[in-house]
């Protein structure tokens, strides 16, 4: 009810990629599935709270049984969910491929930026279609990540893993590319990608992170690598087998990561007033063509 949502004080949002079907650490309170005008998002959205009190809503990508492919994820509706609910911001994870050497497989990533290259099959924009049919928006998206919550997300997941997993690398400000899918990519692609300065490569960070734009939300991607892709000449170019056995030895870490994470982003966005909140309401107004 509109009442116990005021109480509970939703205001941050997970998305968990591969491997990541729940909240560890957190204590479950409701579950819940909203029906947008985009429709239901991939899995039920749990609430649950830390030991501080602190509500968050947590919505698994590819649903509680894997079984959305990265192409039909529903993404308009994933995002209206959260933001139902008083989300204002959201951290997402994904597992990616790494197109660098020193990017290896379980490191963990926080990009800044991002190189589209899905097939325009996927609904990409909350305008021009639908309700909002006539309505033609274009938003900023020079930097496709929050650039407050960004650096943050850099910070704690350095601090947090220096602590609970001391191999772990933490690289900030990369380049991800996001590919359609659902095959890999060839040897070429995944050199073409290097040479165009990708960092990092995944299926999944759009439109998630533009349509979270157009709904003026904060949001930070934090990339798991698991593979090489398949730009190294020595090495057997990825399959899922390997992406899967790097998924499970990192949930642990990822757990860890998101639970130092919350309350620091909530401080951030806890009310309306709130700086963070203020910096993306608003922002589409200024982006509809007239
Ligand atoms: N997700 C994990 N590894 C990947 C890769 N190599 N390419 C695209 N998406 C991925």
């Amino acid at each position: 009810s509109p009442a116990q949502l005021k109480e509970w004080n939703i205001r941050v949002g997970i998305i968990g990629g591969s491997g990541i079907y729940k909240l560890e650490g957190f204590q479950l309170v409701a579950t819940v599935n909203p029906q947008t005008p985009w429709g239901y998002p991939s899995s039920p959205i749990t609430i649950s709270k830390n030991a501080s009190g602190t509500h968050v809503a947590f919505l698994a990508r590819h649903g509680l049984t894997h079984s959305f492919t990265p192409s039909t994820v529903p993404v308009p509706a994933n995002i209206a969910s959260l933001k139902s609910l008083g989300v204002k911001a959201i951290l997402a994870f994904s597992a990616v491929g790494s197109l660098r050497e020193e990017i290896a497989p379980k490191d963990f990533v926080v990009p800044s930026q991002i190189i589209d290259r899905t097939k325009g099959i996927r609904r990409g924009s909350f305008f021009g279609e639908g309700e909002d049919k006539g309505v033609v928006a274009h938003a900023m998206f020079g930097d496709p990540f929050c650039e407050t919550l960004r650096p943050l997300v850099e910070k704690i997941a350095r601090e947090t893993l220096a602590k609970v997993a001391p191999n772990v690398k933490v690289h900030g400000n990369k380049t991800a590319v996001c590919m359609e899918g659902p095959q890999f990519s060839t040897r070429a692609e995944s050199l073409m990608y290097r040479a165009w300065g990708g960092d990092i490569i995944n299926m999944s960070a759009l439109p998630e992170a533009k349509l979270a734009r157009e709904a003026e939300l904060a949001y930070a991607l934090i990339a798991t690598a698991t593979d090489y892709d398949a730009w190294r000449p020595s090495e057997e170019s990825v399959g899922v087998a390997e992406v899967i056995a790097c998924l499970v030895a990192n949930v642990q870490a990822s757990q860890k990561v998101t639970a130092a994470l919350v309350d620091p982003i909530h401080a951030l966005v806890k009310d309306d007033e709130s700086e963070l909140v203020k910096k993306h309401e608003g922002t589409m107004r200024d982006s509809i063509m007239t």
